[in-house]
Protein backbone atom coordinates (compact mmCIF):
# COMPACT_ATOMS: atom_id res chain seq x y z
CA UNK A 1 0.00 0.00 0.00
CA UNK A 2 1.25 3.47 -1.07
CA UNK A 3 2.13 6.07 1.66
CA UNK A 4 0.73 9.71 0.36
CA UNK A 5 3.07 12.13 2.55
CA UNK A 6 4.93 15.47 2.39
CA UNK A 7 6.85 17.85 4.36
CA UNK A 8 7.20 21.45 3.94
CA UNK A 9 8.78 23.94 5.64
CA UNK A 10 8.11 27.84 4.99
CA UNK A 11 9.84 30.91 7.34
CA UNK A 12 8.68 33.65 8.45
CA UNK A 13 8.13 37.03 6.81
CA UNK A 14 8.38 40.57 8.62
CA UNK A 15 6.98 43.74 6.27
CA UNK A 16 8.97 47.18 5.45
CA UNK A 17 5.68 48.49 4.18
CA UNK A 18 2.69 46.74 6.75
CA UNK A 19 -0.64 45.17 5.37
CA UNK A 20 -3.42 46.47 7.60
CA UNK A 21 -7.02 46.20 6.13
CA UNK A 22 -8.74 44.30 4.24
CA UNK A 23 -11.16 45.36 1.32
CA UNK A 24 -12.78 41.92 1.21
CA UNK A 25 -12.71 39.66 4.23
CA UNK A 26 -13.70 36.44 2.82
CA UNK A 27 -11.15 35.70 -0.07
CA UNK A 28 -8.26 37.88 2.12
CA UNK A 29 -8.02 41.30 -0.26
CA UNK A 30 -5.88 44.01 1.21
CA UNK A 31 -6.30 47.96 1.12
CA UNK A 32 -2.97 48.42 0.27
CA UNK A 33 0.15 46.46 -1.26
CA UNK A 34 2.79 45.60 1.21
CA UNK A 35 6.79 44.35 1.16
CA UNK A 36 8.33 42.23 3.38
CA UNK A 37 11.60 40.81 3.81
CA UNK A 38 11.45 36.90 4.29
CA UNK A 39 13.68 35.47 6.87
CA UNK A 40 16.26 32.69 6.08
CA UNK A 41 17.33 31.24 9.11
CA UNK A 42 16.44 28.32 11.21
CA UNK A 43 14.96 30.01 14.18
CA UNK A 44 11.50 31.24 13.14
CA UNK A 45 9.67 28.46 10.75
CA UNK A 46 6.89 26.94 10.42
CA UNK A 47 6.94 22.62 9.21
CA UNK A 48 4.05 21.07 8.46
CA UNK A 49 3.27 17.38 7.29
CA UNK A 50 0.44 16.72 5.47
CA UNK A 51 -0.87 13.06 4.44
CA UNK A 52 -3.74 11.50 2.55
CA UNK A 53 -5.02 8.19 3.16
CA UNK A 54 -8.04 6.67 2.00
CA UNK A 55 -8.64 5.52 5.56
CA UNK A 56 -9.15 9.16 7.19
CA UNK A 57 -13.19 10.05 7.75
CA UNK A 58 -12.41 13.33 7.63
CA UNK A 59 -9.89 16.43 7.25
CA UNK A 60 -7.80 16.99 10.29
CA UNK A 61 -5.17 19.45 11.39
CA UNK A 62 -2.70 19.54 14.47
CA UNK A 63 -1.19 22.66 15.45
CA UNK A 64 1.75 22.00 18.16
CA UNK A 65 0.37 19.21 18.88
CA UNK A 66 -3.61 20.47 19.62
CA UNK A 67 -6.19 19.29 17.05
CA UNK A 68 -7.57 22.54 15.70
CA UNK A 69 -11.03 23.18 14.44
CA UNK A 70 -11.51 22.79 10.56
CA UNK A 71 -14.41 25.19 10.01
CA UNK A 72 -16.42 24.60 6.48
CA UNK A 73 -15.74 28.03 5.10
CA UNK A 74 -12.88 28.83 7.30
CA UNK A 75 -9.41 29.71 6.39
CA UNK A 76 -8.12 26.35 7.07
CA UNK A 77 -10.75 24.75 4.79
CA UNK A 78 -10.77 27.02 2.04
CA UNK A 79 -7.13 26.63 1.51
CA UNK A 80 -7.58 22.43 2.01
CA UNK A 81 -10.34 23.09 -0.46
CA UNK A 82 -8.26 25.23 -3.33
CA UNK A 83 -5.58 22.74 -3.30
CA UNK A 84 -7.80 19.89 -3.68
CA UNK A 85 -9.66 21.26 -6.52
CA UNK A 86 -5.60 21.82 -7.54
CA UNK A 87 -4.94 18.08 -7.76
CA UNK A 88 -8.47 17.30 -9.33
CA UNK A 89 -6.97 19.16 -12.42
CA UNK A 90 -4.05 17.03 -12.40
CA UNK A 91 -5.97 14.02 -11.99
CA UNK A 92 -8.71 14.80 -14.54
CA UNK A 93 -5.55 15.46 -17.25
CA UNK A 94 -3.45 12.22 -16.25
CA UNK A 95 -5.69 9.24 -14.79
CA UNK A 96 -3.13 7.10 -14.17
CA UNK A 97 -2.18 9.32 -10.62
CA UNK A 98 -3.99 8.20 -7.55
CA UNK A 99 -6.92 10.32 -6.53
CA UNK A 100 -5.82 11.71 -3.81
CA UNK A 101 -8.38 14.29 -3.96
CA UNK A 102 -11.08 12.40 -3.26
CA UNK A 103 -9.05 11.19 0.11
CA UNK A 104 -9.23 13.12 3.68
CA UNK A 105 -6.03 14.69 4.84
CA UNK A 106 -4.83 14.53 8.22
CA UNK A 107 -2.27 17.68 8.86
CA UNK A 108 0.31 17.96 11.27
CA UNK A 109 2.34 21.41 11.74
CA UNK A 110 4.88 22.91 14.52
CA UNK A 111 6.17 26.37 14.79
CA UNK A 112 9.19 26.55 16.33
CA UNK A 113 8.54 29.72 17.94
CA UNK A 114 5.67 31.44 19.73
CA UNK A 115 2.21 31.34 17.90
CA UNK A 116 0.23 34.50 17.83
CA UNK A 117 2.64 36.91 19.28
CA UNK A 118 3.42 39.07 16.76
CA UNK A 119 6.16 37.09 15.13
CA UNK A 120 4.02 36.14 11.91
CA UNK A 121 3.32 32.85 12.81
CA UNK A 122 0.16 32.71 10.58
CA UNK A 123 2.62 34.08 7.69
CA UNK A 124 4.80 31.01 8.39
CA UNK A 125 1.99 28.22 8.99
CA UNK A 126 -0.43 28.86 5.77
CA UNK A 127 2.70 29.34 3.36
CA UNK A 128 3.64 25.66 5.02
CA UNK A 129 0.52 24.33 4.64
CA UNK A 130 -0.10 25.20 1.00
CA UNK A 131 4.01 23.85 0.48
CA UNK A 132 3.21 20.97 1.95
CA UNK A 133 -0.24 20.07 0.29
CA UNK A 134 1.71 21.14 -2.93
CA UNK A 135 4.44 18.70 -2.52
CA UNK A 136 2.00 15.57 -1.59
CA UNK A 137 -0.46 16.48 -4.71
CA UNK A 138 2.79 17.24 -7.17
CA UNK A 139 1.25 20.74 -8.29
CA UNK A 140 3.06 21.73 -10.92
CA UNK A 141 2.00 25.61 -9.53
CA UNK A 142 4.31 28.48 -9.77
CA UNK A 143 5.17 30.21 -6.19
CA UNK A 144 2.80 32.82 -7.20
CA UNK A 145 -0.33 30.58 -7.82
CA UNK A 146 0.48 29.04 -4.32
CA UNK A 147 0.60 32.31 -2.81
CA UNK A 148 -3.02 33.15 -4.20
CA UNK A 149 -4.36 30.09 -2.13
CA UNK A 150 -1.82 31.17 1.16
CA UNK A 151 -3.21 34.58 0.97
CA UNK A 152 -6.88 33.34 1.57
CA UNK A 153 -5.39 31.41 4.74
CA UNK A 154 -3.47 34.48 6.35
CA UNK A 155 -2.58 37.45 4.08
CA UNK A 156 0.99 37.64 4.89
CA UNK A 157 1.56 34.44 4.18
CA UNK A 158 1.50 34.92 0.83
CA UNK A 159 4.89 36.54 0.92
CA UNK A 160 6.37 33.60 2.45
CA UNK A 161 6.12 31.72 -0.67
CA UNK A 162 9.24 33.30 -1.78
CA UNK A 163 12.62 34.08 -0.23
CA UNK A 164 14.33 37.24 -0.44
CA UNK A 165 12.61 40.98 -0.59
CA UNK A 166 8.46 40.42 -1.66
CA UNK A 167 6.03 42.58 -2.57
CA UNK A 168 2.20 41.31 -2.27
CA UNK A 169 0.96 43.57 -4.99
CA UNK A 170 -3.06 43.78 -3.75
CA UNK A 171 -4.59 44.16 -7.32
CA UNK A 172 -7.85 45.27 -8.48
CA UNK A 173 -9.99 42.69 -9.57
CA UNK A 174 -12.85 41.31 -7.82
CA UNK A 175 -12.00 37.45 -7.84
CA UNK A 176 -8.65 38.05 -6.26
CA UNK A 177 -7.03 36.51 -9.32
CA UNK A 178 -4.25 39.42 -9.12
CA UNK A 179 -3.42 39.57 -5.30
CA UNK A 180 -0.44 37.99 -5.54
CA UNK A 181 2.92 37.81 -4.10
CA UNK A 182 5.90 38.57 -6.47
CA UNK A 183 9.81 38.72 -5.84
CA UNK A 184 11.69 42.38 -5.61
CA UNK A 185 14.71 40.44 -5.41
CA UNK A 186 16.30 37.49 -4.18
CA UNK A 187 17.81 37.33 -1.34
CA UNK A 188 21.59 36.99 -2.42
CA UNK A 189 20.65 40.51 -4.27
CA UNK A 190 21.08 41.92 -0.65
CA UNK A 191 23.05 39.65 1.59
CA UNK A 192 24.54 41.91 3.63
CA UNK A 193 21.26 42.53 5.33
CA UNK A 194 20.41 40.97 8.54
CA UNK A 195 17.99 40.95 11.00
CA UNK A 196 18.12 40.84 14.27
CA UNK A 197 14.96 39.82 16.92
CA UNK A 198 14.06 40.84 19.84
CA UNK A 199 11.80 38.88 21.94
CA UNK A 200 10.15 41.22 24.25
CA UNK A 201 7.28 39.01 25.00
CA UNK A 202 6.21 35.84 23.67
CA UNK A 203 2.47 36.24 24.92
CA UNK A 204 -0.30 35.84 22.59
CA UNK A 205 -1.19 38.92 21.79
CA UNK A 206 -4.77 40.50 22.82
CA UNK A 207 -5.99 41.30 19.80
CA UNK A 208 -5.69 39.49 16.72
CA UNK A 209 -4.44 40.95 13.64
CA UNK A 210 -7.45 39.43 11.80
CA UNK A 211 -9.77 41.78 14.14
CA UNK A 212 -7.14 44.12 14.66
CA UNK A 213 -7.27 45.24 11.20
CA UNK A 214 -10.72 45.16 10.96
CA UNK A 215 -11.87 47.29 13.16
CA UNK A 216 -9.41 49.77 12.08
CA UNK A 217 -10.59 49.79 8.61
CA UNK A 218 -14.30 50.27 10.30
CA UNK A 219 -13.22 53.31 12.57
CA UNK A 220 -9.84 55.12 10.89
CA UNK A 221 -9.73 57.72 9.17
CA UNK A 222 -5.94 57.61 9.54
CA UNK A 223 -5.92 54.43 7.75
CA UNK A 224 -7.80 56.40 4.24
CA UNK A 225 -5.46 58.57 4.53
CA UNK A 226 -2.70 56.08 4.80
CA UNK A 227 -3.59 53.65 2.28
CA UNK A 228 -4.35 56.38 -0.91
CA UNK A 229 -1.49 58.88 0.07
CA UNK A 230 0.88 56.93 1.67
CA UNK A 231 1.47 53.60 0.40
CA UNK A 232 1.92 53.59 -2.88
CA UNK A 233 4.76 56.06 -2.87
CA UNK A 234 6.19 54.41 -0.47
CA UNK A 235 6.29 50.92 -2.25
CA UNK A 236 7.75 52.50 -5.05
CA UNK A 237 10.40 54.49 -2.98
CA UNK A 238 11.48 50.71 -1.12
CA UNK A 239 11.40 48.65 -4.24
CA UNK A 240 14.21 50.91 -5.41
CA UNK A 241 15.93 51.28 -2.87
CA UNK A 242 16.09 47.73 -2.49
CA UNK A 243 16.95 47.46 -6.00
CA UNK A 244 19.68 50.16 -5.47
CA UNK A 245 20.97 48.35 -2.56
CA UNK A 246 20.56 51.78 -0.19
CA UNK A 247 20.28 51.06 3.18
CA UNK A 248 19.63 54.46 4.48
CA UNK A 249 16.67 54.79 2.04
CA UNK A 250 15.49 51.38 3.00
CA UNK A 251 15.97 52.35 7.06
CA UNK A 252 14.00 55.39 6.59
CA UNK A 253 10.73 54.09 4.99
CA UNK A 254 11.13 50.96 7.27
CA UNK A 255 10.63 52.71 10.33
CA UNK A 256 8.29 55.49 9.19
CA UNK A 257 6.02 52.80 7.78
CA UNK A 258 6.43 50.91 11.11
CA UNK A 259 5.42 54.47 12.98
CA UNK A 260 2.15 54.86 10.85
CA UNK A 261 1.00 51.01 11.18
CA UNK A 262 1.04 51.92 15.62
CA UNK A 263 -0.50 55.06 14.65
CA UNK A 264 -3.16 53.76 12.50
CA UNK A 265 -3.64 51.12 15.55
CA UNK A 266 -3.81 53.89 17.75
CA UNK A 267 -6.15 55.45 15.61
CA UNK A 268 -8.79 52.54 15.90
CA UNK A 269 -11.89 53.04 18.01
CA UNK A 270 -11.35 51.43 20.72
CA UNK A 271 -7.50 52.27 20.08
CA UNK A 272 -4.97 49.07 19.89
CA UNK A 273 -1.50 49.15 20.89
CA UNK A 274 0.70 46.62 20.11
CA UNK A 275 3.74 48.24 21.15
CA UNK A 276 4.77 48.53 25.40
CA UNK A 277 7.51 50.25 26.86
CA UNK A 278 10.30 47.92 26.06
CA UNK A 279 9.69 48.42 22.33
CA UNK A 280 9.22 52.13 22.78
CA UNK A 281 13.01 51.82 24.51
CA UNK A 282 14.40 50.00 21.80
CA UNK A 283 13.29 52.24 19.20
CA UNK A 284 14.70 54.96 21.59
CA UNK A 285 17.79 52.96 21.21
CA UNK A 286 18.07 52.40 17.57
CA UNK A 287 17.14 56.25 17.17
CA UNK A 288 20.10 57.41 19.08
CA UNK A 289 22.30 54.99 17.65
CA UNK A 290 21.03 56.25 13.91
CA UNK A 291 21.49 59.67 15.26
CA UNK A 292 25.23 59.78 16.08
CA UNK A 293 26.02 57.98 13.16
CA UNK A 294 24.09 60.96 10.95
CA UNK A 295 25.92 63.46 13.18
CA UNK A 296 29.28 62.40 12.35
CA UNK A 297 28.77 62.61 8.97
CA UNK A 298 27.01 59.02 7.80
CA UNK A 299 23.73 57.60 7.35
CA UNK A 300 21.33 55.45 9.13
CA UNK A 301 22.91 51.95 9.97
CA UNK A 302 19.33 50.40 11.43
CA UNK A 303 16.00 50.27 11.15
CA UNK A 304 13.40 48.82 13.45
CA UNK A 305 9.97 47.42 12.77
CA UNK A 306 6.72 46.21 14.59
CA UNK A 307 4.10 43.83 13.45
CA UNK A 308 1.32 43.55 15.55
CA UNK A 309 2.99 42.76 18.46
CA UNK A 310 5.60 44.45 20.86
CA UNK A 311 8.87 42.40 19.44
CA UNK A 312 11.09 44.37 17.80
CA UNK A 313 13.32 43.29 13.85
CA UNK A 314 16.03 45.27 13.38
CA UNK A 315 17.50 45.69 10.01
CA UNK A 316 20.97 46.06 9.43
CA UNK A 317 23.58 45.41 7.24
CA UNK A 318 26.40 42.76 8.67
CA UNK A 319 28.32 45.04 9.49
CA UNK A 320 26.65 46.77 12.30
CA UNK A 321 25.35 43.47 13.71
CA UNK A 322 27.76 42.53 16.74
CA UNK A 323 27.63 46.73 17.40
CA UNK A 324 23.95 46.29 17.72
CA UNK A 325 23.90 43.19 19.50
CA UNK A 326 26.54 44.46 21.90
CA UNK A 327 24.66 47.56 22.49
CA UNK A 328 21.19 45.55 22.89
CA UNK A 329 23.05 43.58 25.53
CA UNK A 330 24.81 46.80 27.41
CA UNK A 331 20.96 49.15 27.71
CA UNK A 332 19.01 45.61 28.69
CA UNK A 333 21.32 43.77 31.30
CA UNK A 334 19.58 40.89 31.71
CA UNK A 335 19.27 39.94 27.75
CA UNK A 336 21.22 37.14 27.13
CA UNK A 337 22.73 36.56 23.64
CA UNK A 338 23.19 32.66 23.30
CA UNK A 339 23.62 31.82 19.92
CA UNK A 340 26.73 32.40 17.96
CA UNK A 341 28.11 34.52 16.45
CA UNK A 342 25.61 37.44 17.21
CA UNK A 343 23.14 35.85 19.45
CA UNK A 344 19.69 35.46 21.06
CA UNK A 345 18.89 37.62 23.73
CA UNK A 346 17.35 36.12 26.56
CA UNK A 347 16.42 38.09 30.19
CA UNK A 348 14.05 40.34 31.49
CA UNK A 349 12.97 42.91 29.32
CA UNK A 350 14.40 41.45 25.92
CA UNK A 351 13.61 37.80 26.76
CA UNK A 352 15.10 36.50 23.12
CA UNK A 353 16.33 37.38 20.03
CA UNK A 354 17.89 36.02 17.07
CA UNK A 355 20.24 37.42 14.41
CA UNK A 356 19.87 35.81 11.29
P1 LIG B 1 0.90 36.14 14.28
O1 LIG B 1 1.38 37.49 14.69
O2 LIG B 1 1.65 35.06 14.98
O3 LIG B 1 0.86 35.95 12.78
P2 LIG B 1 -1.99 36.08 14.00
O4 LIG B 1 -3.03 36.59 14.93
O5 LIG B 1 -1.88 36.78 12.69
O6 LIG B 1 -0.62 36.06 14.80
O7 LIG B 1 -2.27 34.57 13.63
C1 LIG B 1 -2.15 33.51 14.57
C2 LIG B 1 -2.96 32.34 14.05
O8 LIG B 1 -2.38 31.79 12.85
C3 LIG B 1 -3.01 31.15 14.99
O9 LIG B 1 -3.95 31.35 16.02
C4 LIG B 1 -3.40 30.03 14.03
O10 LIG B 1 -4.79 30.07 13.77
C5 LIG B 1 -2.67 30.41 12.75
N1 LIG B 1 -1.42 29.65 12.66
C6 LIG B 1 -0.26 29.92 13.29
N2 LIG B 1 0.66 28.99 13.01
C7 LIG B 1 0.08 28.10 12.17
C8 LIG B 1 0.52 26.90 11.52
N3 LIG B 1 1.77 26.44 11.68
N4 LIG B 1 -0.36 26.23 10.73
C9 LIG B 1 -1.62 26.70 10.56
N5 LIG B 1 -2.10 27.83 11.14
C10 LIG B 1 -1.26 28.52 11.95
C1 LIG C 1 1.16 43.77 11.12
O1 LIG C 1 -1.58 38.40 7.77
O2 LIG C 1 -1.65 38.08 10.26
O3 LIG C 1 2.04 41.66 10.44
O4 LIG C 1 -4.71 38.24 6.91
O5 LIG C 1 -6.07 38.50 8.98
O6 LIG C 1 -4.40 36.63 8.81
P1 LIG C 1 -4.76 38.05 8.41
O7 LIG C 1 -3.65 38.99 9.06
P2 LIG C 1 -2.07 38.87 9.08
O8 LIG C 1 -1.67 40.40 9.30
C2 LIG C 1 -0.32 40.80 9.32
C3 LIG C 1 -0.21 42.22 9.79
C4 LIG C 1 1.20 42.71 10.02
C5 LIG C 1 1.77 43.39 8.79
C6 LIG C 1 2.27 42.52 7.67
O9 LIG C 1 2.70 41.39 7.88
O10 LIG C 1 2.26 43.03 6.53
CO1 LIG D 1 -0.28 37.02 11.40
Amino acid sequence: MSLYQATASAPVNIACIKYWGKRDTKLILPTNSSLSVTLDQDHLRSTTTSRADPSFSEDKLWLNGKLDEIKPGGRLWTCISEMKRMRKEVEDQKPNEPKLSAMHVHICSHNNFPTAAGLASSASGFAALVSSLAALYKLPASPSTLSLIARQGSGSACRSLFGGFVAWEMGSSPDGSDSLAVEVAPRDHWPEIHALICVVSDDKKGTSSTSGMQRTVETSALLQHRIKHVVPERMRAISAAIKEKNFDAFARITMQDSNQFHAVALDTDPPIFYMNDVSRAIIALVTEYNRVSVEAGGKLKAAYTYDAGPNAVIYTPQENVKEIVDMVVKYFPQAQPFKDPFGLFKGAGVQGGVVE
